[in-house]
């Protein structure tokens, strides 16, 4: 199963259900990245239905997604239909990337990092948000194991069961953020833990000026 076809087969109950596994607390998070970004132009990559843009403000927002089912959802002005490998933008023309619960489906980080490195203006910033395992092994094994009964449950709750179980296999997908940002050609600012048990993680990075 692709990643697009994932959010194209779920697009329309995406955003409840997201909001269920989240305990309703999936904007929190987001927020908690967008208010560290600067104003001006920026893009939301792998926007999907624009759960985000309610916190974008005044910014000059571009939706990015590879799943058109997905942004035919999302109310932002300008909707590009594309994948974070490949950004179809000149070179140095946001002041800002945000990227929420998008990364465990990338096909490749080290790619869409180089073309945010690019697309963004020297001194801008990305921010990005996802899923993880909880640090700490005893936690991340007791995670593992709640994921493996919760998402396929409540993905059987609004009919797209295998869509689920694929997410409880995203989330072992990569090592934890400082690792995976490591090599990224921007300068890792700051990352931080969210949530029940810290499965929730959050990072700053900046472009050099
Ligand atoms: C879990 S949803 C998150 C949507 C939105 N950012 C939010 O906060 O609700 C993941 C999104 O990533 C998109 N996606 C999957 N592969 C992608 C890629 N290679 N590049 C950009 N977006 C991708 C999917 O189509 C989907 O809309």
């Amino acid at each position: 199963m692709s990643n697009g076809g994932v959010f194209s087969d779920i697009a329309d109950r995406y955003d409840r259900l997201n909001w269920i596994l989240s305990l309703g607390q999936d904007q929190k998070w987001r927020t908690t990245v967008v208010s560290r970004l600067p104003e001006g132009r920026l893009l939301d990559l792998g926007a999907g239905t624009g759960a985000a843009n309610e916190i974008f403000g005044d910014r000059d927002v571009v939706a990015l997604d590879p799943a058109p089912e997905m942004l035919s959802l999302n109310n932002a002005p300008s909707r590009v239909v594309a994948v974070g490998e490949t950004l179809p933008f000149e070179s140095g023309t946001f002041d800002a990337v945000f990227s929420a619960y998008v990364f465990r489906n990338l096909d490749s980080v080290t790619q869409t990092m180089g073309e945010v490195a690019r697309v963004l203006k020297p001194g801008g910033m990305a921010g990005i948000v996802d899923l993880a395992r909880p640090q700490g092994r005893v936690t991340s094994k007791f995670h593992r194991l709640g994921t493996a009964v919760v998402l396929p449950l409540a993905g059987m709750a609004i009919g797209a069961r295998a869509e689920y179980a694929y997410l409880h296999h995203t989330l072992d997908k990569h090592p934890p953020p400082e690792e995976l940002l490591a090599d990224t050609p921007l300068d890792l600012v700051e990352t931080w833990r969210l949530g029940p048990m810290g499965f929730v993680w959050a990072a700053l990075l900046r472009k050099a000026e």
